[in-house]
């Protein structure tokens, strides 16, 4: 087996568990070299407890095979191209950032490092990506139900916010495209832009978002027809106790992309 060093960019709900399963020897064929952490580089790299060493970018793209985003969107906007271009291959959570037409196209074409991106809080990516293969859906809906505050965006006038926080049962905030959903919502976007790149078209897809003050699972239904057949996939995850607008369950499925990506051993892919 290969020891593949991996590097984590951001400490957060996810990022935290992930370096932590890394460094107690949890994911086959990998070892923490190290977090690249906004919070160490304000304190200067000393404050800040990690199971690993705190890496700049520059010290990652030496002592890493493979990069993980934990981090947000800006930060695959602001690395992609610098790792893949090293050679470093990047696992990416964000995957709403490749929302942005520009930045996809460049991050597909870019290497030698290869970018993957983790199925996060969503299932049945496998099975559309199946059937995208044999022709193109016809329609892909992707139903997503959160708190209404995780729904409340800085754009939204005093009206809107208020119907928001003080709806008594669901409300539709949203029903439109991916790439609209992506500008206006971004944090709320890294599932149908999963279902974009599964599907292989983010003009297909369209997003409804509703804000329930009962949702106290963030439910996701992803709906979609075409040559190959018809699916629903209903998915109910539990947010993160360290983080409400992201599910719980995220870091396991970056766990989980991580070892298929390493590719050092069998089981189901
Ligand atoms: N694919 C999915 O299903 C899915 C689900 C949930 C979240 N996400 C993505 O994962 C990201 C992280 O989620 P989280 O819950 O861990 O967030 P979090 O806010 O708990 O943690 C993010 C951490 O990253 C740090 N950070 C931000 N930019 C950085 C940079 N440029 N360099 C170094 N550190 C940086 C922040 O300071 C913070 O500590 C989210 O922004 C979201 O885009 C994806």
């Amino acid at each position: 087996m290969t020891s593949h060093r991996i590097g984590i960019i951001g400490y957060g709900a996810i990022g935290a568990r992930v370096a932590e399963d890394i460094a107690a020897g949890k994911v086959f064929g990998a070892e923490l070299a190290g977090i690249i952490s906004r919070r160490a580089a304000a304190t200067g790299g000393s404050a800040v407890e990690h199971p690993g060493p705190n890496l700049t970018l520059e010290m990652a793209l030496e002592r890493c095979d493979l990069i993980v985003e934990c981090a947000g969107q800006q930060a695959v906007a602001d690395y992609a191209e610098t790792i893949l271009s090293a050679g470093v291959d990047f696992l990416i959570t964000s995957i709403g950032a490749l929302a942005d037409h520009d930045l996809a196209e460049r991050l597909h074409a870019c290497g030698p490092g290869r970018l993957f991106m983790t199925s996060g809080a969503v299932g049945g990516l496998d099975l559309l990506g199946a059937g995208a293969r044999e022709a193109a859906f016809t329609s892909v809906l992707v139903s997503t139900t959160k708190l209404p505050e995780t729904l409340v965006q800085s754009w939204m006038d005093t009206t809107e916010v208020q119907r928001i926080r003080e709806t008594d049962g669901p409300l539709q905030v949203f029903l439109g495209s991916a790439k609209d959903a992506a500008q206006l919502f971004p944090r709320s976007l890294n599932v149908a832009a999963a279902v974009a790149e599964a599907v292989g078209n983010w003009d297909s897809v369209q997003v409804r978002l509703t804000a329930d003050p009962a949702a106290t699972l963030t439910s996701h239904v992803i709906e979609a027809s075409g040559p190959s057949g018809e699916y629903k996939f209903e998915i109910r995850n539990n947010p993160s106790p360290d983080n409400p607008r992201t599910s719980g369950i995220v870091p396991f499925a970056v766990l989980r992309s991580l070892e298929a990506a390493l590719g050092e051993r069998g089981g189901l892919v």
